[in-house]
């Protein structure tokens, strides 16, 4: 029977699956498996289904050893996976793409909202007996409908966030690394030099994929060219801010508000000065956590590891090119 380590639990009828097919080992703490004992469980496994927390590398290749035919990781984003790596040594890789993209996009709006309306800072001040009248100039801020959106990476999950901010009469400008005219046939998307969508955007929402070209891509430099009135939002990658730069930009005035569901490092150190900040939202990476959504994402992410080590093609798979060979 093939060997597989499951680095935390999943919905348990996915679990079921693996352990009636494979000799199945399942990681139940809450916490990632320290990187030692990571190491040390992967060895002489066939199949690996890991996490974005997971670190999976050259030397983790090496300490599973050459029988190692499928890391399968349950999240869209693998930027804790060296994809060269294990392409070369054809390791299939995958992924959960489409599973989250709608609800990765409702949390996007979600974080729009109650960053630009200000939700969770005067959600606390009721709780702390603080509202005391309704008042003409309290907890004003910006509103999302009419104002323009600006969109780094349209992707899936970018194109389903400017579908929702049409429904709110939004005007909205993106940026990539090329025009997507297939997406401009069907929708009213302006495609923008990055300076362009800092300086005429209203809301900023990031939805690129970490890399050395995105890392830190949101710092002093853009934020200096953002408006006062501006919200970013990121539920991408934290990396892609730099959380120095976006304190000082969040107490200098120099945008109104931020949303995160994601933060560099994560979890967010809770002596982080953006904590302290009322004017910043932060949830813990929740982006993609509904019911339904973690369903698919385990169900995928749980085929996806048994078809790898039956040799069978993967449903979703980050470097198809591994079948080419
Ligand atoms: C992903 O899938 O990459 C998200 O960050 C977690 O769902």
């Amino acid at each position: 029977m093939a060997r597989t380590f499951v680095s935390r639990e999943i919905f348990p009828e996915y679990i079921e699956k693996i352990e009636e097919e494979t000799d199945a080992e399942v990681w139940k703490d809450e916490l990632p498996p320290p990187r030692d004992t990571l190491l040390e469980k992967v060895r002489g496994i066939d199949g690996l289904l890991c996490l974005l927390t997971d670190g999976i590398d050259g030397e983790l290749m090496d300490a599973a050893g050459r029988q190692l035919r499928v890391i399968s990781q349950i999240a869209v984003g693998y930027n804790n996976i060296d994809i060269p790596e294990a392409t070369r040594r054809g390791i299939p890789v995958g992924y959960t793409p489409e599973a989250l993209t709608q609800t990765t996009a409702d949390a996007t709006l979600a974080l729009m909202l109650t960053a630009g309306r200000r939700v969770t800072e005067s959600e606390r001040a009721v709780r702390a007996g603080k509202w005391r009248t309704w008042h003409p100039l309290h907890y004003l801020g910006q509103d999302l409908y009419g104002a323009t959106l600006g969109i780094i990476g349209m992707g899936r999950i970018g194109l389903e966030v400017a579908k929702r901010g049409l429904g709110f009469d939004m005007k909205i400008l993106y940026y990539d690394i090329a025009p997507r005219e297939d997406l401009e046939a069907d929708y009213p998307l302006t495609f923008v030099d990055l300076d362009t969508l800092l300086r005429e955007s209203d809301f900023v929402s990031l939805h690129t994929v970490l890399d050395e070209s995105t890392h830190h891509l949101i710092s002093d430099d853009a934020f200096s060219k953002m408006k006062s009135n501006a919200v970013l939002v990121n539920a991408a990658r934290g990396p892609i801010v730099d959380p120095a730069a976006l304190h000082r930009a969040l107490t200098g005035g120099q945008i109104a508000a931020a949303g995160l569901d994601v933060t560099d490092p994560e979890p967010i150190p809770m002596d982080d000065p953006l904590l302290t900040l009322d004017n910043c939202v932060i949830v813990p990476h929740i982006a993609s956590a509904s019911v339904a959504t973690r369903r698919e994402m385990s169900r995928i992410s749980a085929t996806n590891l048994l078809n790898g080590v039956r040799g069978e093609r993967l449903l979703t798979c980050v470097n198809p090119e591994v079948y080419d060979r």
